[in-house]
């Protein structure tokens, strides 16, 4: 598949076949993920994979959060309110859930360069599902539930637990969003 083609058709999905997904093709996301740029080769990622009871684990500590967003769904309608809780109860039936941590530095600058390498690091592996013919939506970690959610991924003393990605065989088309085209400012 050519990188365009899997930048167009990747889109968000938030519902999944209980399908397993094989170890080799997990392996294979991580790998495209490491392969992101980061400032002088740190590579500050580390991801954290949960299948099976680890998997269970993380989304019972993310159904709580659907109390919380409510207030914020509400302002969406009753649609989004519902789809969104139908997410949040099981992670969409998502049967790997990805947490990814970066070793924590106090130095602002540092720390910035560490989260886009964390970015780029995500978008190799969100464009890695599509490819694998997958699916997945990454989440940021709620802070209302951020230290349950440290406990369930494992994340070490001392890193922060930057993003999640749910993925798994998705059973959803849902419609691509616009993108915003007020964008650039060419200087020449
Ligand atoms: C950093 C980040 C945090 C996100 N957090 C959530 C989230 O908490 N819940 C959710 O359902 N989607 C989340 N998303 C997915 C976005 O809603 C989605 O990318 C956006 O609506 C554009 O849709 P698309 O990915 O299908 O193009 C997040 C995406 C990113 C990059």
């Amino acid at each position: 598949m050519e990188v365009f083609d899997a930048i167009r058709s990747r889109r968000s999905i938030r519902a999944f076949e209980s399908r397993p997904v094989d170890r080799e093709v997990i392996d294979r996301l991580i790998d495209a993920a490491t392969y992101a740029p980061s400032r002088m080769n740190s590579q500050p990622w580390h991801f954290h994979v949960c299948t099976g009871d680890a998997r269970k684990r993380v989304a019972e500590v993310m159904a709580m959060n659907t109390a919380y967003v409510q207030e914020y769904l509400d302002v969406l309608g009753p649609e989004v309110i519902e789809y969104a809780a139908r997410f949040y109860a099981d992670l969409g039936s998502a049967p790997v859930v990805i947490g990814i941590s970066a070793i924590r530095v106090d130095d602002p600058t540092a720390w910035l360069d560490d989260a886009i390498a964390v970015g780029a690091a995500l978008e190799n592996l969100l464009l890695t599902v599509v490819e694998e013919g997958l699916a997945a939506c990454s989440l940021t970690a709620p802070h209302w539930i951020r230290d349950r959610l440290v406990e369930a991924f494992e994340v070490a003393d001392g890193s922060e637990l930057m993003a999640l990605i749910v993925l798994g065989y998705g059973c959803e088309i849902p419609r691509e969003k616009e993108r915003h085209t007020d964008i650039v400012t060419y200087l020449t």
